[in-house]
């Protein structure tokens, strides 16, 4: 893997994570649909022969390594276009299992590959950013934050802890140029709750862990309710995709908006479902206004 040395070509670079299936390789096609270039990953490079006939340059890329060979990574996937404008952290899966029955290490594979690898590919990138003062991070978290689900806890927790940092990045880097988005997609009918063809996108329960009869009648009712999902969902992974291709390059419906929302909801689900935990939300608090707001010294300092 070498430095970053070729000239630094017209029109936009993309970087995509996870493409070998779904929303990644949705986009890396709208990408060229719309004469961009892009440079498609995945853990198996021969996975991505549709997306490298379609004219995507592919890297072999498991995300889930660490910061120094992800660093390497960086300058090898700059060196091929001489620049990269976009990032998109795509890669991602679903470790079902109630808190009680997975294990620390179940639990830590999933947080590696939702949270920390985003953590570290944005890590690895944002030097190339900060020196041309300009670029985009996009991460595809979850309307996932926001919900309560049993036997998706670990999951859920990866998005939301996502979320928080993710938008405390864009506080970090928007002043030096640098424009972050984290799409909170809804349900999209893509390959990420199937539990067949390629097993490593879902996991429905963790190997080392025994499982715990009091939570049969549970587990096997999200196991059920996923599968009656599957194949199902409301979302068009293509229409998905050109979306946030628009709202990234501030084109097509997203023209007319100025700037990168930090935070977008994507599919009609997600924005009726945030909606009405938004107003959930404050119908809770109002109810304990009262409680919540009798612990103040006079003369202290909130948070807001
Ligand atoms: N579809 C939905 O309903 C939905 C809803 C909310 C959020 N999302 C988010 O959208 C993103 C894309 O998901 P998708 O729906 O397109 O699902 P998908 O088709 O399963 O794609 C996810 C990709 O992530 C990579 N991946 C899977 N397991 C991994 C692991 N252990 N380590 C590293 N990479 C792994 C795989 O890419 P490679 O095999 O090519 O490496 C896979 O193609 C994810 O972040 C997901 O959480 C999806």
């Amino acid at each position: 893997m070498g430095a970053a040395t070729a000239t630094a070509t017209p029109g936009r670079v993309w970087v995509i994570t996870g493409c070998s299936s779904g929303l990644g390789k949705e986009l890396a096609l709208a990408v060229l649909k719309h004469n961009d270039r892009v440079i498609a990953t995945s853990r198996n490079i021969g996975r991505l022969e549709e997306l490298r006939k379609a004219g995507a340059a592919t890297l072999q890329l498991d995300p889930n390594t660490d910061l120094a060979l992800l660093r390497q990574f960086a300058d090898e996937a700059i060196n091929v276009y001489g620049k990269v404008d976009v990032l998109v952290n795509n890669a991602a899966y679903v470790a079902y299992g109630t808190i009680e029955e997975t294990s620390p290490e179940y639990t830590l594979q999933q947080y590696q590959t939702n949270v920390f690898s985003v953590l570290n590919m944005s890590r690895a990138f944002l030097p190339h950013f900060r020196s041309r003062g300009t670029g985009v991070i996009a991460s595809l978290g979850s309307i996932g934050s926001r919900l309560k689900s049993p036997n998706m806890g670990l999951y859920l927790g990866t998005k939301a802890a996502l979320r928080s940092m993710h938008l405390a990045l864009d506080l970090e880097v928007r002043p030096l140029g640098i424009q972050t988005c984290l799409i909170q997609p809804g349900r999209f009918r893509t390959p990420l709750l199937s539990s067949d063809g390629d097993t490593t996108n879902v996991r429905h329960a963790d190997s080392d862990a025994a499982l715990i009869s009091a939570y049969d009648k549970l587990r096997s009712a999200s196991i059920e309710s996923s599968k009656a999902v599957h194949g199902r969902q409301l979302g068009d992974p293509a229409l998905g995709a050109q979306r946030i291709y628009e709202v990234l390059t501030l084109s097509g419906m997203a023209q007319a908006k100025g700037e990168i929302p930090p935070e977008l909801l994507l599919g009609t689900d997600a924005y009726e479902a945030t909606k009405t935990i938004l107003e959930q939300e404050i119908k809770v608090a109002e109810q304990w206004r009262e409680v919540s707001c009798s612990t103040d010294f006079q003369d202290g300092l909130g948070v807001l």
